[in-house]
Parts: structure tokens; sequence; C-alpha cells
């Protein structure tokens, strides 16, 4: 897709427990210091609709096909590309996701089973041709992301096994195996403070190298 807007998409990814919600929170809250114009949002759940979606895929105990699974994800997709991502990057924002295509590809592209081509597809249409400039994936083994976590308040996905997990896991490296220049890996088994170290420096060099050429332009 011919770009239509100046402002850059920052998707941050990882597995259950991975912390990268709150590393997400960090950044955004950097990124505001430093005097960017940004924006935080997330999936499943980032508009009116999306809280919708989200509600009957994760906390109304329905069986949920893994093909319906994808384009409830993907109806949620839509919808906040549309209404919220879109319209920032327009405005030359810098928007910070909390999960994006790359959730589809492991969590129904790999723990599902889908397959790449199928959930491909779907993120095509649902983003529009919209990928993010950046992705960070907070990986860790899906045990140490469980023990981190309230078992009590789990939802259906949450209630997958370890092995549906790890599958998750293996996911996203495979995404980050396909796409080397996009998506960068942080160990996020280490401590909070030492993860925000890594993730601001990769946000801080890509946001250098994005000014660098815009002056060049
Ligand atoms: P999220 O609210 O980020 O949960 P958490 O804060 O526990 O990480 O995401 C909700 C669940 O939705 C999570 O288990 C991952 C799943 N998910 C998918 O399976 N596919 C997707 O495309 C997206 C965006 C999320």
């Amino acid at each position: 897709m011919e770009k239509d807007y100046t402002g850059k998409l920052i998707s941050f990814e990882g597995p259950e427990g991975s912390g990268k919600s709150t590393q997400a929170e960090i950044i955004y809250k950097w990124l505001l210091k430093k005097g960017y114009d940004a924006v935080l949002t997330w999936e499943p759940g980032g508009t009116e609709l999306g809280r919708m979606v989200r509600d009957i895929l994760l906390n109304r105990g329905l069986a949920i096909g893994p093909k319906a699974e994808m384009l409830l994800y993907g109806a949620d997709r839509a919808q906040h590309v549309e209404e919220v991502i879109h319209p920032a990057l327009r405005k030359g924002k810098i928007v910070i996701c909390d999960r994006y295509i790359d959730s589809s590809f492991a969590y129904q592209g790999c723990a599902r089973g889908l397959g790449a081509d199928f959930v491909e597809q779907v993120n095509a249409l649902a983003s529009g041709g919209l990928f993010p400039d950046l992705t960070l994936l907070f990986d860790l083994p899906a045990e140490e992301g469980f023990k981190r976590k309230k078992q009590c308040d789990f939802d259906r996905i949450e209630r997958e096994g370890l092995e549906f997990h790890e599958a998750v896991r293996k996911g996203y490296l495979m995404a980050a195996e396909k796409n080397p220049h996009r998506v960068k890996i942080i160990d996020a088994s280490r401590p909070l403070e030492i993860v925000s170290e890594d993730a601001i420096s990769i946000v801080y060099r890509f946001l250098k190298g994005w000014e660098h050429n815009a002056k060049r332009d």
C-alpha cells in the first residue's frame, strides 16, 4: 500500500505474562516526555465495537472455532485501524499498539493451527496493508509467563494449556525470523527496568533513523 501518512506504528507483542503492556505504557510516557505526539492503544478492544468483540472472544464462555476466532480478531482490527490507528498516523503521530498482527500469527496461525496463509490474508484485509514500522517482541518461556499471572481470573485464551502457549511463543519467534528488519526480540525474563532500558534504546535508535531520513527528504 502506498503510504498516505507520516506517523509511525510501533507494535508491542509477547506471550502472556511477558510484561508487554507495562512496557508499552513506559515507552508511551517516555515518548510524551521527549515531546513526541504519541497515542497508546491496544487489541482486542481499542474501540467501542472492539470492546464488545473482546468480551465475546474472552469472557462469555462461548465455544468459538479457530476460523471464527481469527475473523473476530480481524473485525476488531479493521475497526481499530479505521477509527484509531490510521487517523492518528495521518496526523503524524507515533502509535504504540499493544498487540497487533503478530498476535494473530502466533495465537491463531501457530497455536490454533490455522496456518500462515489464512492469517496473513485476514491480517492484510483487516489492516488494509497497514503494517507496523517497528515491533518489539517481549520473549520469555510460557511457563515463566504463567508464574507471573493470577490463575483465578484467567480468560478463555489464558485457560489454554502450557503446550498452546509454548506454540504461541514459537509462533512469535517465527514471525521475528520472517521479518528481521521489523521485529526486535527483547529477553523479557529479566527485571522490568533492564527490559525497559532495552526497549527505550531500540525505540530511540528507530526514531533517530526516522528523523534523520525525514530531514534528508
Ligand atoms: P490482552 O488483552 O493483551 O491480554 P494480556 O493483557 O493478558 O496479554 O489480549 C487478550 C488475548 O487475546 C490474549 O490472550 C492474546 C489474544 N489475541 C489473539 O489470540 N489474537 C490476536 O490477534 C490478538 C490481538 C490477541
